[in-house]
């Protein structure tokens, strides 16, 4: 008699799932990006071992959070005046200049320049804001001119020179009246901080989360653009006239996150080029119905 063993660790070994795909995951998920894994294992994308590291926390009935360091990662952006940037600010200006100002907290990646927030304030002021940076020197920067702006320096409640992942992994829902995520680098990087940083509501209802991303154009085949799911996705991830494609990896995987995590919605898209990057800048809103 011969029998088949259905899961491996808590993981059902379908969809192609091994057990030495198992164990390599096991052991290279506190050191190693999902997406390297994915390459190591043979997956095509990284969420097929997001899925398996959930299910192997699941059996384990723990939520292991070691979050790595990046600080070390270099603050490569460039591109502070460019037109599309500037009009992409004002979009989030006016998303945060919607929300009340009263027991405001708004985290913000303002690099050295602070270019976001002055601009906010100019129009509006009263806002307050957390700022990370994991870049040291840009931190360094970053404050120097903080404490030399008064404006801004009654207006930062907090600073820190880590990673948002690092900076919200205490965090409890609804700290934040908003987030500027202005990462401008590619989504793969960022993923998985999204998604955590959506998942557990750090953002109150009503609030926004910007996020401006490099457009990645590597097309992904994403069942959800089959019939099954359309309704939902289509309400809450396209917007009017969108002129962003739903066809490439960065707005798909935007979609994705909305659609994954109930209660939000996009509500602006907006595609620049300034230098030789595409960049797509996405506002979601928790929605407070
Ligand atoms: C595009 S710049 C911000 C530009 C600024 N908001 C403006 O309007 O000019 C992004 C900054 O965030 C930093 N950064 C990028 N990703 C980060 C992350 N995950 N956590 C913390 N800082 C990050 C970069 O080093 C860089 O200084």
């Amino acid at each position: 008699m011969t029998t088949t063993e259905a899961t491996y660790k808590g993981v059902p070994l379908t969809h192609g799932r091994t057990k030495e795909m198992i164990d390599v995951i096991i052991e290279k998920r506190d050191t190693m990006k999902t997406t390297e894994i994915a390459k190591l294992v043979g997956f095509d994308s990284f969420r097929p071992v997001n899925a398996i590291c959930r299910l192997l926390n699941t059996a384990n009935g723990t939520t292991p959070k070691k979050v790595k360091r990046i600080k070390e990662a270099k603050n490569t952006f460039s591109n502070y005046h460019g037109t599309g940037k500037s009009k992409a600010r004002q979009l989030i200006a006016d998303s945060i200049m919607s929300t009340k100002r009263r027991h405001s907290n708004v985290l913000t990646l303002p690099a050295d320049t602070w270019i976001m927030e002055k601009n906010i304030l100019k129009q509006k002021s009263g806002y307050k804001f957390t700022a990370v940076e994991r870049d040291k020197e840009t931190y360094q920067q970053m404050v120097k001119n903080l404490i030399t702006n008064n404006l801004l320096f009654d207006s930062v409640i907090g600073t820190a020179n880590k990673s948002i992942g690092e900076h919200i992994v205490n965090d409890g829902e609804d700290t934040y009246s908003s987030a500027i995520l202005d990462y401008c680098g590619f989504i793969d990087s960022f993923y998985d901080e999204i998604n955590d940083f959506m998942k557990r509501n750090l953002v109150r209802k009503g609030g926004y989360i910007a996020i401006t991303l490099a457009e990645n154009d590597r097309a992904i085949n994403n069942s959800l653009f089959g019939n099954g799911h359309t309704n939902n996705y289509i309400q809450n991830c396209y917007v009017e006239n969108e002129e962003v494609s739903g066809a490439k990896v960065t707005n798909d995987l935007v979609n994705f996150l909305v659609h994954n995590n109930a209660g939000y919605k996009i509500v602006t898209k907006f595609k620049y080029r300034d230098k030789k990057a595409n960049m797509l800048l996405f506002i979601i809103k928790r929605v407070d119905e």
